[in-house]
């Protein structure tokens, strides 16, 4: 068959995956992206808490690697990601940072550094960076708190970071990008998330696209198919209204609701990938699609015990199996 990236490219489409540093050292993994993808993401070495785990002490080398390997096979990259607004994913020493008698000062001045230092390093090579991601909260659709936002404002707060991120890195395309779903517990979510881009725009913040993370699947038994399509275009088209362009940052399909049979369950896999992506796939404005994980054993869900499934089988989540040969969700994507 055709690699995805070919499929892509006649569609205007990019196709990529997120690698992680275990299977960066995998050679029939990177074989697989390679053959399959045209731009790349580090799932985890771009973060905050990677770059810079010890204030002051940056730490390049693995996403510099990785950049580089892929700029050798031809692909774009994409920057994951500037700041992460749930204090859980922020380095421990920012959530304990001393801001001092002049805090708002300080708190601007810390995420400056970290932006500039960043977009500095990696300069022109970067295609589109998730300059924040998932600042709302999915229960109640408001803003989520961390040490930036309690000293700068919480739009205020995700206003600059964009702001900065643009002076240092003008020719990326500048993301928020999150995991709103277009299941009925995800209402709020969607909701918030529509609040903050109308802000974002009315502010003249310099927002080009909203990251759709499409970690899909079998979250919500009570709505069906068609009524997901509808919710979600709806999403999608008061999204791209604004003028935002659309990405599929993070796609995955969660399998915890679908039988333990395998044919069943990558049979119904696809499906779920199908209508999310017939629509998605439908708006010119929607330009990258980025699996995040292409091989099962290689998937974070493996490790998330936050919703495993109940009979404690591994999930079947991407388009390829353990033996990176493709599955029937590779066809769907197709
Ligand atoms: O590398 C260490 C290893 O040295 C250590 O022994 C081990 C013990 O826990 O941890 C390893 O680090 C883990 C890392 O993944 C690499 O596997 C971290 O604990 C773990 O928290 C981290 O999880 C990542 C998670 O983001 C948090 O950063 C997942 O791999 C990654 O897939 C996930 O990705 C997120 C996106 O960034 C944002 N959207 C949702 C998506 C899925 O949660």
């Amino acid at each position: 068959p055709e690699p995805l990236k070919v499929l892509g490219k006649r569609k205007g489409l990019n196709v990529g995956n997120a690698i992680g540093g275990r299977w960066f050292r995998d050679p029939a993994y990177k074989a697989l992206m390679a053959r399959e993808c045209n731009m790349l993401v580090a799932e985890n070495e771009g973060k905050w808490q990677a770059l810079e785990p010890r204030p002051g002490e940056y730490q390049f080398e693995a996403a510099d690697a990785m950049y580089a390997w892929a700029r050798q096979q031809g692909m774009l990259v994409r920057g994951h990601n500037l700041i992460w607004q749930d204090a859980k994913w922020l380095p421990k020493w920012v959530n304990e940072y001393d801001f001092g008698a002049q805090p708002a000062q300080a708190a601007e001045a810390l995420l400056r550094k970290h932006i500039v230092t960043v977009c500095d390093h990696f300069g022109g090579i970067i295609h589109s960076y998730d300059v924040v991601n998932e600042a709302v909260d999915p229960a109640s659709g408001a803003l989520r708190a961390n040490v930036f936002t309690q000293h700068l404002g919480a739009v205020e707060q995700i206003d600059l970071a964009f702001r900065v991120a643009r002076e240092h890195a003008p020719g990326a395309q500048l993301v928020y990008n999150d995991y709103m779903r277009a299941d009925e517990g995800s209402t709020k979510h969607r909701e918030g998330v529509l609040k903050l881009l109308h802000a974002l725009k009315s502010r003249g913040t310099p927002v080009h696209a909203l990251g759709l993370q499409s970690h899909i699947g079998s979250w919500d038994e009570v709505s069906s198919g068609s009524q997901h399509q509808r919710v979600w275009r709806q999403f999608l088209d008061e999204v791209t209204g604004m003028g935002l362009d659309l990405l599929v940052t993070e796609f995955d399909v969660n399998d915890r609701k679908l039988p333990a049979d395998v044919t069943a369950r990558d049979a119904g896999v696809a499906a779920l990938a199908k209508d999310y992506l017939d629509v998605t796939f439908s708006y010119p404005q929607c330009r990258d699609f980025l699996m995040w994980g292409m091989a099962d054993h290689a998937s974070w869900l493996q490790e998330w015990k936050e919703a495993p499934r109940t009979d404690g089988l591994p999930m079947r989540p991407t388009p390829f199996d353990d033996h990176l040969r493709a599955k029937p969700l590779r066809d769907a994507i197709a």
